[in-house]
């Protein structure tokens, strides 16, 4: 609660004077009646036309102040929740923005997108909603209350009488709302998570020809939103109709009464059509109470989203960092006796006793099966997840006493499922480094073997790029994002995996000019072909987690046998490929 006051403070004055110009409303329902009630007991009664209008004058301003008052209120309502939201949705969005990797691992994409959307207008509705009727409501049935039993206390009693019944159905479909909100939203992120997997990977469906299935996956997810959504409604539209029905019932009970009571000659005609309109308005504003505790038990379960995402905890930061302002001058990296899981309980150890040191300069080959942990193991460097035991080292310091800016300026990684995004090629590229000049750019793509097929675009370094960079090759997007990470100058530049797409002579030159234009850097290039890592200073064999070689090529030929595996049965691969 304490952090929502956070960001309601910025508009204080809005907060409270939406309430408190619908307070002008409730003073003007409530004395309408009585005027009305003054002419028709004076005014008709006795056919005074003079009376008449000038009450009718009274009554136009009243009317003209309510309806300014109303309007202001309305306003500053609006104002008030809207521009609340709206920071809270750009705390969300930085919130989610700061996650670690393993923070991203918790939640689904979908799952964000509803609670950075659908949730935080529940929150908007609500309160909106709630500024307006805050005072109003409480306020109508308190001054029609007041002037109902000023008027006739005995007839008065009625209503009290309703009052209790009323409140003890409202509540009841409070407690019975709730839950059934809560499975409405969960419902709704599932279908937009299954909505955000079809649609980004719309290519792939169509590939395997799986819209059929993919259809009735969402035609189900579909079906439960509206299940549980008409499970929820089915409570809501019951509070109208219990609200009308108790609203006339109890009409006609003051009407009877009344009526009887003015037979008597206890009452006048004037004071029981005031009665009548006070009694209504006591029972609206039961029924917009209602409504508000409604809808706040819907937005609750959204706050409760939200806050969910606000109180994650970012596992994985630099505040204890001790060498902040330090950057990564040459880049070296070590691995002491490392261990990772990527559950924090325990779990199985994708990575154990991980030893070896990259030294500026030099190429690091890392090669494994897959599953070996490759990825696992170059993300320890840039911090994307921490160590579970043991120690990475940059430079000789321990990745975690860096801030996690100065860390990851220092390393350039290619990640295997990498992506580009929507704009031209040059934005993209610049992606890597907003400052670099025009020469700077064309460099780093030439050097990435990128330039050729860039130039021969059309519109050449500004040519768009569709989402994800889905209207360039395989292969040329794998060199544009090898291009991006090369602008970043970094002194440690890991690419797991991202020549796959490549052919070989285009990754042999890749890898000459890494030679010439990364000469200092620590280049780690993690593979599938042996060709890929063969001239590498140093290659590391991995397996289930292990390294189980390590040394050049030649050393590895002669005594690491799962090497030679993969050596001898890529060379006779390719034999098969050539002779076919
Ligand atoms: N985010 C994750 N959460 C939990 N487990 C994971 C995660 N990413 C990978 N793993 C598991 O860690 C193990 C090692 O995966 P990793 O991606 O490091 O392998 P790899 O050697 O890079 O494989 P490939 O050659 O296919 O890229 C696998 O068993 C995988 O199931
Ligand atoms: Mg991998």
């Amino acid at each position: 609660m304490k952090r929502y006051a956070a960001y309601i403070k910025p508009y204080l004055s809005a907060f409270l004077l939406a309430p408190l110009l619908m307070l002008t409303e409730v003073f003007g329902e409530i004395l309408l009646p009585k005027f009305m009630s003054m002419i028709i007991n004076n005014g008709v009664a006795d056919r005074d036309t003079g009376y008449i209008i000038r009450m009718g004058i009274i009554m136009v301003l009243t009317a003209i102040v309510m309806a300014a008052g109303g309007i202001g209120g309305a306003y500053f309502s609006a104002k008030a929740s809207i521009c609340f939201t709206s920071d809270l949705r750009d705390a969300l969005f930085a919130k989610v923005q700061n996650f670690s990797f393993k923070n991203i691992d918790q939640y689904s994409t979908g799952s964000l997108v509803t609670r950075l959307t659908n949730d935080v207008q529940q929150v908007q509705n609500v309160t909106m909603m709630g500024l307006r009727l805050l005072f109003r409501a409480p306020g109508m049935l308190i001054g029609a209350l007041i002037m109902a039993f000023l008027m006739n206390a005995k007839l008065a009693l009625v209503i009290l009488i309703v009052i209790p019944f009323l409140s003890i159905a409202i509540v009841t479909i409070m407690v019975k709302a709730f839950p059934r909100f809560t499975l409405m939203q969960k419902k709704i992120d599932k279908l937009n998570s299954g909505i955000q997997e079809a649609l980004t990977n719309v290519r792939v469906i169509k590939s395997f020809v799986r819209e059929d299935y993919e259809e009735e996956k969402f035609q189900t997810m579909n079906q439960d939103l509206k299940d549980s959504s008409l499970n929820a409604m089915k409570i809501v539209i019951a509070t109208m109709p219990i609200m009308m029905f108790a609203m006339n019932v109890t009409t006609l009970a003051v009407v009877w009464y009344g009526g009887n009571i003015i037979i008597a000659g206890n009452m006048q005609v004037g004071d029981l059509t005031a009665f009548t309109t006070y009694i209504v308005q006591i029972l609206m504003s039961l029924m917009m109470l209602s409504m508000v505790l409604l809808q706040s038990s819907r937005a609750i379960a959204s706050v409760k989203r939200i806050s969910e995402v606000l109180d994650t905890e970012i596992d994985l930061t630099d505040e204890n960092a001790s060498r902040k302002d330090l950057k990564v001058t040459e880049g070296k990296v070590e691995f002491k006796d490392v261990a990772f899981s990527y559950s924090n309980e325990g779990g199985e150890k994708i990575l154990e006793h991980i030893n070896f040191t990259a030294e500026p300069g030099k190429v690091l080959g890392i090669i494994g099966t897959t599953g070996s942990g490759k990825t696992s193991l170059v993300q320890l460097i840039p911090r994307l997840y921490d160590v579970t035991e043991g120690q990475v080292l940059v430079d000789g310091v321990d990745v975690r006493e860096y801030s996690l800016k100065n860390l990851r300026d220092g390393v350039g990684m290619v990640l295997q499922k990498n992506v580009l995004f929507s704009g031209t090629i040059d934005e993209n590229l610049r992606w890597g480094n907003e400052e670099a000049s025009e020469e700077e750019v064309r460099n780093a793509a030439k050097a990435a073997q990128a330039d050729g097929f860039v130039t021969s675009f059309t519109n050449g370094y500004d040519s768009d790029l569709g989402q994800g960079g889905s209207n360039v090759s395989g292969g040329q997007k794998q060199r544009l994002c090898i291009a991006r990470a090369l602008l970043k100058k970094p002194k440690i530049l890991i690419l797991d995996d991202s020549t796959s797409a490549v052919d070989t002579a285009t990754e042999a030159k890749i890898r000459e000019s890494f030679s010439t234009t990364l000469k200092d850097t620590t280049k780690i290039i993690i593979a599938q072909r042996i060709g890929s890592v063969e001239s590498a200073d140093k290659i590391i064999v991995l397996d289930d987690g292990r390294i189980i070689g390590m040394g050049t090529h030649e050393e590895l030929m002669k005594n690491c046998e799962a090497y030679q595996e993969i050596y001898y049965s890529q060379r006779d691969r390719e034999k098969e490929v050539s002779a076919s």
